[in-house]
């Protein structure tokens, strides 16, 4: 089924705030109506924003390419000065302040390490820049070493290293210094899936040790679900939405949010009174809908895991639709059905197993809660 891309504006500009998960409520980024257009750009790369980010949270921002991540993290870093508004760190304006005077640490999306110096000295460069006792600086990196598991490197020169093993020298060069907060720019980027996975679990724990407050920049979904305590999704230089993972994911609040995190199936409908709630008619059969707040035009979000196919109608279901299968994708995990439920196409994901199988042409029935369903007024 075509459906017309377009935003609702509901969240859209200055981001809703929710409470921060583990900081008591104390914030320790706090930006008030941030801007930044590039000279000569057509587009601002961040439309005036509001974000407060607590002591201690991991938080993501997660959006495509070009929606403005870096840029909010540059902000914060102090390697741009905004257009408008005020950056405030740990409760002090540091609008005009320079990044070295920022207790703030940056892990860049393509890191780089001095060629030329060893690991040991590679992490010990930003404790000797500020002048640290020599008996400090051994004993510090070489914690920061063990934090990343690296300690057994430390003689050895960059180029000896794997990319994934750079990597965690890049981040205890950035942990040495013990910044407040920690920004990180798609700093597992250049890493096989193996090695991501592996440091996403590295960077999980780290955080929890320290209580250091990281900032981590991802276009990957799945890393910013798993591992953040909030998630801001932006899109062309604007926050959309921000929550927790479980928040983004059932409950988005724009067709962007809901397309971008997760699969779903969006669905044109008209919702009309009903008898008992008001419902909408989904390829000619109604469905209840009491979570709609009014009627007229809207679109349903349905996660594709939330569609059930059967062989049989479900008739405890709020809708069982006949429906034909077009294609079977088997993932490993799971199957992806395309189905086409007289006129309008789904998208199911189902649990692969040996004795369920689908195949084209089959004749099944699709079926979803109420509860399963998002809905998105226009
Ligand atoms: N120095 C600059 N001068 C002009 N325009 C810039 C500059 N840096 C970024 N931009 C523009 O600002 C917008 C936001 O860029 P930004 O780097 O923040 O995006 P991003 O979300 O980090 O993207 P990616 O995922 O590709 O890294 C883009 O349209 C980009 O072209
Ligand atoms: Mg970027």
């Amino acid at each position: 089924m075509d459906m017309p891309l377009h935003h609702s504006s509901d969240d859209v500009g200055n981001a809703n705030v929710a409470a921060p998960t583990r900081s008591n409520g104390q914030f320790i980024i706090d930006l008030d109506q941030v801007s930044k257009h590039y000279p000569g750009a057509a587009q601002p790369a961040l439309h005036p924003t509001t974000l407060s980010i607590g002591k201690g949270e991991f938080f993501s921002i997660l959006g495509p390419s070009g929606s403005g991540k870096t840029t909010t993290l540059r902000l914060i870093a102090g390697f741009e000065r905004p257009d408008s508004g005020i950056v405030n760190l740990a409760n002090a304006d540091v609008t005009q302040l320079p990044p070295n005077k920022r207790d703030v640490n940056t892990v860049f999306q393509n890191y780089a390490l001095f060629p030329h110096l060893n690991i040991f000295d590679n992490v010990a460069y930003p404790l000797r820049m500020k002048r640290v006792r020599g008996a400090d600086i051994k004993a510090r990196v070489e914690e920061a070493l063990s934090l990343v598991e690296m300690s057994d490197f430390r003689s050895r020169l960059p180029h000896q290293l794997s990319g994934g093993q750079r990597q965690r020298i890049a981040l205890a060069r950035a942990l040495v210094g013990r910044p407040q907060v920690l920004l990180l720019d798609e700093p597992l980027g250049a890493l096989d899936l193996r090695l991501r996975q592996q440091m996403q679990h590295v960077l999980t724990s780290l955080q929890e040790q320290l209580g250091i407050t990281f900032v981590y920049v991802t276009h990957d979904q799945g890393e910013a679900l798993s591992m953040s305590d909030r998630v801001a999704i932006m899109n062309h230089g604007r926050i959309e939405q921000i929550g927790s993972p479980e928040d983004l994911y059932y409950s988005p609040k724009s067709e962007f949010v809901a397309a971008f995190v997760g699969k779903s199936n969006l669905l044109d409908v008209q919702i009309e009174e009903g008898r008992g709630f008001r419902e909408a008619r989904i390829a000619g059969h109604a469905i209840e809908l009491p979570q709609a707040r009014k009627t007229g035009r809207a679109k349903l979000v349905v996660r594709c895991e939330s569609l059930a196919v059967t062989r049989s109608p479900d008739h405890d279901a709020a809708v069982s639709l006949p429906a034909t299968v077009e294609n079977v994708l088997f993932l490993g995990t799971g199957l992806e059905i395309i189905l086409d439920c007289q006129g309008v196409t789904l998208t199911a994901l189902v649990t692969a197993q040996r004795e369920r199988q689908f195949a084209t042409g089959d004749t099944v029935y699709c079926s979803f809660k109420s509860s399963d369903v998002v809905v998105l007024h226009d």
